[in-house]
């Protein structure tokens, strides 16, 4: 893939796709998984099997160890804290069985100043955090962005819960790309407090990003039930890549990471099984120029 290839959306089980595209390509991989629903889901060779204690150093990061094991990048024992924790929730196992073979080519898809965002709402987020920790090096993991929002029925029981996490892991935590200048910024909370000059510039975003979810009668609305904000993955593709960069999302539903990959003159690839979520990036990209739609392998 260089620069002169088209923007790819790609109809198939990622996990067929990801083998076909070359290490390093991306400088931002966005993953927003289907939540855990609780069904068991197709299952890869990686299933965690519990394995007798090995000098951690002896094996390559991120290699294949004793049958169906994966050593987390860093050299760290993934493979005894996920034996740990998933032992602890199955429900949680059937959902990382699914994840992290697709999360191990997703590392090696990206760049070495590149950086995933993984989606997630609050009942996976603390689980991931610890795998992921293990499984990319702590050192990589650089936020724990909460999307906020205020939208639906209101539970009386508990505090409503009314956001998502994305927790964000570069690849190289001394060579990754971050330009928070890049991002759109936002009004004070309190503008009172501050000039008139740097309350009509707007602040920068932290990791607390208020958003409202995509509104059922605005612009953006393409129908398909899952979909993101344009804004916030226009602070995502402002902030981690530059004009020209590659950018993957192999969940991608509606195609909103395209949409905005496109409008910011960064490049993309998309790939859905969803033949719904096909259609509905059909219709989207109508206008954009150089998209190629195909049909890839099934893998199932
Ligand atoms: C939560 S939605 C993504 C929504 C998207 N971020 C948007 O803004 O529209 C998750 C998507 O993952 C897709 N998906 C689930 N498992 C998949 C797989 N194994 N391969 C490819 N796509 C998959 C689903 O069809 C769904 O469209």
């Amino acid at each position: 893939m260089s620069s002169d290839e088209p923007d790819r959306i790609i109809h198939a089980d990622n996990l067929a796709v990801l083998p076909t595209l070359p290490d390093g390509r991306f400088t931002l991989v966005y993953l927003d998984p289907p939540f855990n629903t609780g069904r068991a889901q197709t299952r890869q060779s990686t299933r965690h099997v519990r394995v007798a204690a090995t000098d951690d150093a002896a094996q390559e990061p991120g290699s294949a160890g004793a049958v169906g094991t994966i050593t987390g990048f860093a050299g760290k024992r993934y493979e005894r804290i996920r034996g740990d924790l998933l032992r602890y929730d199955d429900r949680f196992d059937d959902y990382w069985g699914f994840l992290e073979p697709r999360l191990v080519e997703a590392w090696r898809l990206l760049a070495d100043d590149g950086t995933l965002y993984l989606h997630l709402d609050y009942r996976e987020a603390h689980y991931a955090k610890v795998l992921l920790d293990a499984l990319f090096g702590r050192e990589s993991f650089l936020n724990e962005l909460i999307w906020a929002y205020d939208y639906g029925a209101k539970a009386k029981r508990k505090w409503p819960t009314k956001h998502d996490t994305i927790l964000v892991y570069v690849k190289n935590p001394s060579a990754y790309w971050f330009d928070s200048t890049a991002v759109d910024r936002e009004p004070y909370m309190a503008p009172g407090l501050v000039t008139p000059e740097k309350a009509e510039l707007g602040k920068l975003p932290t990791d607390v990003w208020w958003h409202t979810i995509v509104s059922p009668t605005g612009r953006e609305k393409t129908g398909y039930p899952t979909q993101k904000p344009e804004g916030i993955l226009r602070r995502i593709v402002q902030a981690s890549t530059r004009e020209g960069d590659w950018v993957l999302d192999f969940f991608a539903g509606s195609g909103t990471t395209g949409a905005v990959a496109a409008t910011l003159g960064r490049r993309f690839v998309l790939v859905d099984e969803n033949p719904e979520a096909i259609a509905v990036m059909k219709g989207r990209f109508t206008d954009v120029a150089g998209v190629v739609f195909e049909q890839g392998p099934t893998g199932r």
